[in-house]
């Protein structure tokens, strides 16, 4: 994830828009300030990462933390996993305020949840961190390959993107082939490099941009064939049949879907629509939408997959079902007359409703 990308999208919740529970963590000692949010335990332990970002203030990171751990009770129900949403935020500069006094003491207070939420990495930490973390905590995911853990979450993210992709092309043109189609990929770092990778090796016509100059010449060195142009703006206005935002949140504004000429949008990148009302817009230009936490939730099925002991194959089988997925949402919008982020929605509420052991505090077995 990258260092800007606070999100504030509004997801309505199936259970009357109030989180379970919500916890402020503070030691004076080694200067921690974190919240803690669990949107959701209905299928399950509430399961997100912890981002390390320097908020304004307190009520900037309750927003962020609030807005982000219901996004994850959505994106694990229509990912089939049995977690529900949770997400953590600590308050500072990662770079200037992280220490393994204050990881640790951050573990103790994920440790008092007792198993309601599992964390894992987010913009501003990292395995190892989990790894610190997990010495204070039994409930940490996303942890180094040294210590059982699954790696580097974003190769089976950019996996599961390609998967909906795929399923996207089998919807506009009746075949999931990308071969010959021109793709656009906005971000090459660690999801857009990968994704670009799948695309190559499917034949398609790939086209890329990036802020940094070293991330698109590493692309380019890697991939024959492949293009770059100077930015996203230009980007967008290329013949492209698919536009893959895979860099920051946002990417969806009113003058870029304007812009765009591509049938589908189908990219990495978290709350891509810029506003509510871009889906409408979409929709207006006839461009599919596969809804962004639908196909990026490859990361999460890889870090969920460490509880069971990690199995890349199992984590990876379970990635390829974005494809369905992804036709699935794209089927019912269609058939509902509504736009795929509202469809997406929609089947997760519903499992949500469905499958909940309870409907709310979920408890470790005793
Ligand atoms: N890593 C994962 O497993 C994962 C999982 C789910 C979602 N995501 C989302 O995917 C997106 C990419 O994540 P990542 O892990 O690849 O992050 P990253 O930081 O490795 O890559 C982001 C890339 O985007 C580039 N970029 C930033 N601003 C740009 C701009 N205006 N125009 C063009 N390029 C720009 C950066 O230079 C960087 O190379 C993020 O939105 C993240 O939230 C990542």
């Amino acid at each position: 994830m990258n260092t800007t990308d606070v999100e504030t999208r509004t997801i309505p919740s199936p259970f009357g828009g109030g989180h379970e529970q919500v916890v402020f963590c503070s030691d004076e000692a080694s200067g921690l300030r974190a919240v803690v949010a669990i949107a959701s335990t209905g299928l399950g332990p509430g399961l997100g990462g912890t981002r390390f970002y320097p908020y304004a203030d307190e009520g900037a990171a309750l927003t962020d933390v609030l807005a982000l751990s219901k996004a994850m009770a959505y994106k694990a129900s229509l990912a089939g996993l049995d977690l529900g949403g949770g997400k953590a935020v600590i308050i500072g500069d990662p770079r200037r305020d992280k220490s393994e006094a204050l990881l640790r003491a951050y573990g103790r207070f994920v440790q008092s949840l007792n198993g309601r939420y599992y964390t894992a990495c987010d913009v501003g930490t990292y395995p190892e961190d989990m790894d610190v973390i997990a010495r204070e905590c039994d409930f940490v995911t996303g942890r180094t390959v040294e210590h059982g853990g699954a790696g580097d979450s974003s190769v089976l993210t950019a996996y599961g993107v390609f998967q909906g992709m795929r399923a996207s092309a089998e919807f506009v043109w009746g075949s999931p082939s990308l071969a010959g189609r021109v793709v656009g990929v906005a971000g090459v770092g660690k999801v857009g490099r990968h994704l670009v990778g799948h695309l190559v090796e499917d034949g398609a016509e790939v086209v890329v941009t990036d802020v940094s100059a070293e991330a698109v010449e590493s692309v380019l060195q890697t991939y024959e064939g492949v293009r770059a142009v100077s930015d996203t703006a230009t980007l967008v206005r290329q013949h492209l049949d698919v536009y893959a935002p895979c860099a920051l949140g946002g990417a969806l504004d009113d003058d870029t879907v304007a812009a765009l000429g591509a049938a589908i949008v189908c990219g990495g990148a978290n709350n891509q629509l810029a506003h509510p009302g871009t889906e409408l817009l979409l929709e207006q230009r006839g461009i599919v939408y596969a809804p962004d936490y639908c196909v990026n939730a490859g990361g999460l099925i890889q870090v969920a997959d460490e509880l069971e002991g990690f199995s890349f194959e199992r984590a990876k089988a379970r990635a390829t079902r974005i494809q369905q997925t992804t036709f699935d949402v794209l089927t019912r919008a269609k058939g509902e007359g509504v736009a795929p982020s509202v469809a997406a929605d929609q089947i997760a509420e519903q499992r949500i409703a469905e499958v909940s052991r309870l409907r709310s505090t979920w408890l470790p077995p005793r």
